[in-house]
């Protein structure tokens, strides 16, 4: 009777099991890209941060850098809002350090992509007007932004 039993759901485990294989290697296109292009708008984000600390941490920062790089990130942060809908998760299949929380929590996700526009908003004018301390002072907020949100929603694995 076991034995028979068995049997009987032997083939069923199979073609689950080959179900689920099939959803993994075969993430719509549109998943993969959508990754895919917020992983490389979060890059962009992290250089131009980094270049803003080296400006300020060197003898005559350039302006021009500091503001073309403030740039790039409230550009880019203003994108990355529409770039986790539902399904671009850890579930999808393709590799991604964004938590399933983003969906569970998504109003205070939402809130959180909003204080790194804000903040970033506000770091584009004060790199405009140029003044050092000042400039400092921004950028310590809005890497602030980043933190607050990486803690809470992104798998890091250093
Ligand atoms: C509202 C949430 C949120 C904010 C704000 C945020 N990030 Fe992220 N960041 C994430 C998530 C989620 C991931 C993982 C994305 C993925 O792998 O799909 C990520 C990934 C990254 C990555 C890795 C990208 C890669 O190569 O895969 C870098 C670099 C990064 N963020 C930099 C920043 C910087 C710099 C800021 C601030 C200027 C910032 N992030 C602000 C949520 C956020």
């Amino acid at each position: 009777m076991t034995a028979k039993r068995s049997f009987t759901i032997l083939p069923f485990a199979v073609l689950a099991l080959t179900a689920a294989t099939l959803a993994d290697a075969a993430a719509p296109p549109s998943v993969t890209a959508t990754i895919a292009a917020r992983q490389a708008n979060f890059k962009k984000m992290g250089k131009a941060m980094k270049i803003l600390s080296d400006q300020l941490k060197s003898s005559a920062p350039s302006q021009p850098a500091m503001y073309g790089a403030a740039q790039v990130i409230a550009s880019n942060a203003r994108r990355q809002g529409r770039m986790f809908p539902l399904g671009t998760g850890p579930g999808s299949g393709v590799e991604t350090e964004a938590l399933p929380a983003i969906w569970t929590d998504k109003a205070d996700f939402d809130a959180k992509m909003r204080q790194l526009v804000n903040e970033s908003t506000k770091l584009v004018a004060v790199t405009k007007a140029g003044n050092a301390a000042a400039i400092g002072a921004q950028l310590k907020a809005t890497g602030g932004t980043c933190g607050a949100c990486h803690r809470k929603y992104r798998a890091e694995d250093e």
